[in-house]
């Protein structure tokens, strides 16, 4: 947590998906809100509003988060990536395009969420098992697909980033990774 000390006003400042942002706020509005309706962010979803869906993950200083439980006050000082900071100008990412391939989207509440969380785990496990896949995701509910089609997504994804011998699922639009630890990954 960023918390600056003597703050007096209700300013923040956070880089969103590689862009600086001033927002005035009230300190406690979710960032989920702050994202949908200050930023026209609406990547992130709200399904249960209490944190056990997922639908509303980010990234945040590289770790994933459900927005829905972060307070606005809490991102002051933090990068953020969303879904909407993923593609690579016009061009899906590639853990976009496994998903589209794989069939892991088909009403697509989860998907952002569910992609986000995919960035997360290849950027600490490149080359995951079923079952750091299945860990990976266990935060990110769908009542769609039956999980089946989004672990193969996942596998897909990690498989053209070996066979590529690069780390394509890692990357994001402005040109860096979130994670701290997907710099070791090049
Ligand atoms: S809306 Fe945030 S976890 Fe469900
Ligand atoms: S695709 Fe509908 S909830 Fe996952």
């Amino acid at each position: 947590m960023n918390q600056p000390t003597g703050k007096r006003d209700n300013s923040i400042t956070l880089t969103i998906n590689g862009q600086p942002r001033t927002l005035e706020t009230p300190p406690m509005k979710r960032l989920l809100d702050l994202l949908r309706e200050d930023l026209h962010l609406t990547g992130a979803k709200e399904g249960c509003g209490e944190g056990e869906c997922g639908s509303c993950s980010v990234l945040m200083n590289g770790e994933l988060v459900n927005s829905c439980l972060v307070p606005a006050l809490q991102a002051d000082g933090a990068t953020i990536t969303t879904i909407e900071g993923l593609a690579i100008e016009e061009h899906l990412h590639p853990i976009q395009q496994c998903f589209l391939e794989s069939g892991g989207a088909q009403c697509g509440i989860c998907t952002p969420g569910m992609i986000l969380a995919t960035h997360h785990l290849l950027a600490k496990h490149p080359q995951p098992t079923l079952a750091q896949i299945q860990e990976g995701l266990a935060g990110n509910l769908c009542r769609c697909t039956g999980y089946i089609r989004i672990f193969a997504a996942v596998q897909s994804c990690a498989q053209q980033s070996s066979t590529q011998g690069d780390t394509p699922c890692t990357s994001t639009s402005s040109g860096t990774s979130p994670s701290p630890s997907a710099s070791s990954l090049s």
